[in-house]
């Protein structure tokens, strides 16, 4: 089997997305943005007009829908039953609402399950909360990263300005931010949380050239 599992771990807007697909872009490895996961499960909850404190029924509704990708520029595309959600997924309606769908274990158990499954290609880097503390343990090269919440908010803001999606204001989105941070650290079943074998990188006055220059430096060591 050739290349390694790069896990990147951390809060909202990190910028962990961005700089996991370019790392295992240098390595020609697979990208796997699991949040874009629990995102889709949100997304058809809330379509089918679910209670998602029905988590009997949400949990099964994310063991029935398909959730795939494909590569695309400047971002991966994602889907649902085979229809494109990649802008649909990044509502705030569904920053809202998918800490709640997160934190239910049977969904979190199906995501997992797949996430694993994906991994099984070889080389691959994937970003999330739990990737390295219960996706994959076992993984070589295991990041935290980290960001002061006003820059995290600064960076979403420029970002959903050249997506095109309608966007709070700063100041709402710092607290969006902050307020899906404290309900995916307290959540019982594995919540965001630096791996004891992670390394934390803080981001805050580095560029995305120097966060995957470093990232890489790391891979390339472990090889
Ligand atoms: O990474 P992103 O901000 O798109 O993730 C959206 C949400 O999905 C997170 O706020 C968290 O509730 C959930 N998530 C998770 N475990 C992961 C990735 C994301 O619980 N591995």
């Amino acid at each position: 089997k050739k290349g390694i599992q790069v896990a990147i771990d951390g809060p909202a807007s990190a910028g962990k997305s961005t700089v996991a697909k370019l790392v295992a872009k240098r390595f020609q490895y697979v990208y796997c943005d699991t949040g874009a996961m629990y995102r889709v499960v949100t997304l058809a909850a809330l379509n089918q007009g679910l209670d998602l404190t029905d988590t009997v029924r949400v949990s099964r509704l994310a063991q029935a829908i398909k959730i795939s990708f494909a590569p695309g520029e400047p971002e991966q595309r994602v889907f649902l039953d085979g229809q494109d959600v990649t802008t649909a997924i990044r509502q705030g309606r569904i920053d809202q609402n998918v800490s709640a769908v997160a934190a239910i274990p049977a969904v979190r158990e199906e995501m997992t399950r797949q996430q694993r499954q994906i991994a099984e290609e070889g080389g691959i880097v994937m970003d999330g909360r739990d990737i390295g503390s219960t996706v994959l343990p076992n993984a070589p090269v295991k990041i935290f990263m980290v960001a002061s919440a006003h820059e995290r908010a600064r960076r979403r803001y420029v970002e959903n300005q050249e997506k095109g999606i309608a966007t709070a204001s700063l100041e709402e989105l710092q607290r969006e931010i902050e307020l899906r941070d404290q309900k995916d650290s307290s959540r019982k079943v594995s919540p965001l949380v630096q791996a004891p074998d992670a390394l934390r990188l803080d981001t805050t006055s580095l560029t995305i050239e120097e966060v995957v220059d470093r990232i890489s430096a790391i891979v390339k060591k472990t090889l």
